[in-house]
């Protein structure tokens, strides 16, 4: 290791005050000396540390700015207007302008699950199944229905890239052809405990962790995705996440309302059946679509309705967007917020020794991807039902755990398959 390499990182780690990272240098190998110098000398502690400061300043709202977000409901419209719609949205499918990005780089603390989410098997007895076979099951449904090979992206994490590769490799790509997967790495951030300081993961190594489905633009614009897509001619991008297991990755009707009210961006919602759950909410901030997040939802506001008897702020998140292509080259050059979560991390102590934390102990700063939609005029918002599409896999003991998905899995499966 060159001094001067050393002295620099030492440097550095003075000027903000994280000395700590070092204490266990003595005794790591040459090897390991030379990979935690370097990755102190590329980390941006300047960034981090102004993130983690300016997120405890409080937060401005008003509830002035926000009004509801108009929607539309599956459930309202005739047979003859799905059928219009779905045609519309079809014939874009056919014609091959659609992709999917499946955003796999959550770290997944709740599950607690040792590997990528994707990776999780779900019990559907007698037969288990991954998410991620799950996920590529029903784009393979979409594939044969249009006889076409749809091509799909999937966002990792530095941390899950390899297992997740290897994971696809080993599972012969679920049948998949190959050539039309495409695997890409999302950007990360140190994490940072109670005492604003960086933790490490390794004596060697300082954690760090995926920074948020948001980052999904900018990393498509890093690794050239947006370059593939315009190659191949794509106008629409479905972007959703792995842990919901009755994903609607092809839509039809989804796309065909989004072309015929000229939207560039579109999302599904549920219907959020309690009024004070801790559901973000869709709405319109300053007259953009945005996110109204539970923190601010007070009980009078949850229960309001307009004039027809319908609530206006009632339409749940549950990460199912779809994109022009026009629209993500636009965000992917934007630096959206970052978000503070607390979340459990494994770290090793000064003394060497690696603690499990039993709740959360560490800040992790993320972009969310909804605040992409804030840059448009307008969305399309699809109210769908929470049976059919919504079976997330959050953790083991809430109500969305492994139990709850795989009966929703089972109940939707035996109505619509023959
Ligand atoms: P969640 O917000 O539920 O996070 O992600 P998570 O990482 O899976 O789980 P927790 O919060 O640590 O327990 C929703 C979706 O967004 C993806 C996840 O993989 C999941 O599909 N995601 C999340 C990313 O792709 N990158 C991220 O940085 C965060």
């Amino acid at each position: 290791m060159n001094n001067n390499t050393l002295d620099k990182a030492k440097e550095i780690l003075k000027k903000y005050n994280q000395e700590h990272l070092l204490c266990l240098y003595n005794e790591l190998s040459d090897e390991e000396k030379e990979k935690l110098v370097n990755q102190i000398l590329k980390i941006n502690f300047e960034e981090i540390l102004t993130l983690y400061k300016n997120s405890f300043k409080e937060d401005v709202f008003s509830l002035n700015d926000i009004s509801p977000l108009e929607h539309f409901e599956k459930s309202s419209f005739t047979q003859s207007e799905l059928y219009y719609y779905s045609s519309l949205g079809e014939q874009e499918i056919k014609n091959g302008n659609y992709a999917v990005v499946t955003m796999a780089g959550g770290q997944g603390t709740r599950l607690g699950y040792k590997g990528p989410k994707g990776t999780y098997m779900l019990d559907l007895e007698p037969n288990k199944k991954s998410l991620f076979q799950i996920m590529c099951e029903d784009i393979k449904n979409a594939n044969k229905k249009y006889n076409i090979e749809i091509s799909w992206y999937i966002m990792t994490s530095e941390e899950n890239d390899i297992t997740t590769k290897n994971f696809f490799e080993i599972n012969n790509y679920f049948d998949y052809p190959k050539d039309k997967i495409k695997f890409f790495t999302q950007g990360k951030l140190p994490l940072i405990n109670t005492e604003g300081k960086l933790i490490l993961q390794e004596p060697y190594l300082i954690k760090e962790a995926s920074n948020g489905n948001g980052n999904v633009f900018n990393s498509m614009l890093k690794h050239k995705i947006i370059e593939d897509l315009e190659n191949q001619n794509i106008k629409w991008v479905f972007l959703g996440g792995i842990d919901n297991v009755l994903l609607k990755n092809v839509d039809p009707l989804l796309l065909g309302l989004t072309i015929a009210t000229e939207n560039q961006v579109a999302s599904k919602s549920i219907f959020k059946k309690s009024p004070l759950e801790k559901t973000a909410v869709y709405c319109s901030k300053l007259g953009k679509p945005s996110i109204f997040y539970y923190e601010n939802i007070d009980l009078e506001t949850s229960e309001k309705k307009d004039l027809n008897g319908k609530y206006l702020y009632r339409e749940a998140n549950i990460l199912s967007h779809l994109m022009s292509l026009e629209a993500i080259k636009k965000v992917s050059n934007i630096t959206l917020p970052y978000h503070r979560a607390y979340k459990k991390n494994a770290f090793v102590n000064l003394e060497g020794v690696k603690e499990v934390p039993s709740k959360p102990n560490t800040f992790k700063f993320e972009n969310f991807i909804f605040d992409a939609f804030s840059y448009f005029d307008d969305m399309l918002l699809l109210r769908v039902n929470a049976d059919e599409e919504f079976a997330p896999i959050k953790d083991f003991t809430g109500i969305y755990n492994p139990d709850t998905a795989k009966e929703k899995y089972i109940n939707y499966h035996l109505n619509t398959d023959k």
